[in-house]
């Protein structure tokens, strides 16, 4: 069965919705983010403090590679990961691509509450995600499903991904 890959922007609900879709169709859940802090043993803000971005890129780009080998599984990805095309492409290779989007303002109230971001660790964070989307968003054009989570809660977008796997033939049996 192939994997179900979340991206989209900082905040717009991946691993909240991904844990959440993992739950109800009973298959694993990985967070690429999280796989990286385990293996490295620190945390994604001392990964880019002690070694930069640059290293993180190449560690999150082996650890992609990695998880689009599995199979069955719900994927959350960070929000960096369209930066690489050879990232999209694994995900790609065994993954149905689900894109969930926000509004600028609703990104900043969600990332406000939690300061675990490196690239927002700045005196002006609202405009750092606006230029930031501003230069993303063309790199957000590969998926199979794209769901806006504004005013969604996760429960809702978890229903409208099943609904959509549904639809395409994706599910057998459970969910
Ligand atoms: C990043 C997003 C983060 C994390 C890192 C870089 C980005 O993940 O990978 O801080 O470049 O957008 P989330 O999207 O889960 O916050």
């Amino acid at each position: 069965m192939r994997n179900i890959v979340l991206i989209g922007f900082m905040g717009t609900g991946k691993t909240t919705t991904g844990k959440m879709l993992a739950n109800r169709l009973h298959r694993p859940f990985v967070d690429v983010d999280r796989k990286i802090e385990q293996q490295l043993e620190l945390e994604i803000s001392q990964i880019f403090e002690k070694h930069g971005e640059h290293f993180f890129r190449d560690v999150e780009k082996r650890m992609v590679a990695k998880v689009s080998r599995y199979t069955n599984t719900v994927i959350a990805t960070g929000g960096g990961v369209v930066l690489s095309s050879a990232n999209l492409k694994n995900l790609r290779m065994n993954g149905i691509i689900v894109l969930l989007t926000a509004s600028l303002d609703v990104i900043y109230e969600r990332t406000e509450r939690r300061k675990t971001r490196p690239l927002l660790e700045c005196e002006d964070k609202f405009n750092k995600i606006a230029d930031l989307l501003a230069q993303r968003q063309d790199l957000y054009n590969e998926y199979d499903l794209k769901i806006d989570t504004s005013s969604l809660p996760p429960a809702e977008v978890v229903e409208q991904i099943i609904l959509f796997l549904r639809q395409g033939g994706y599910l057998r049996g459970r969910g």
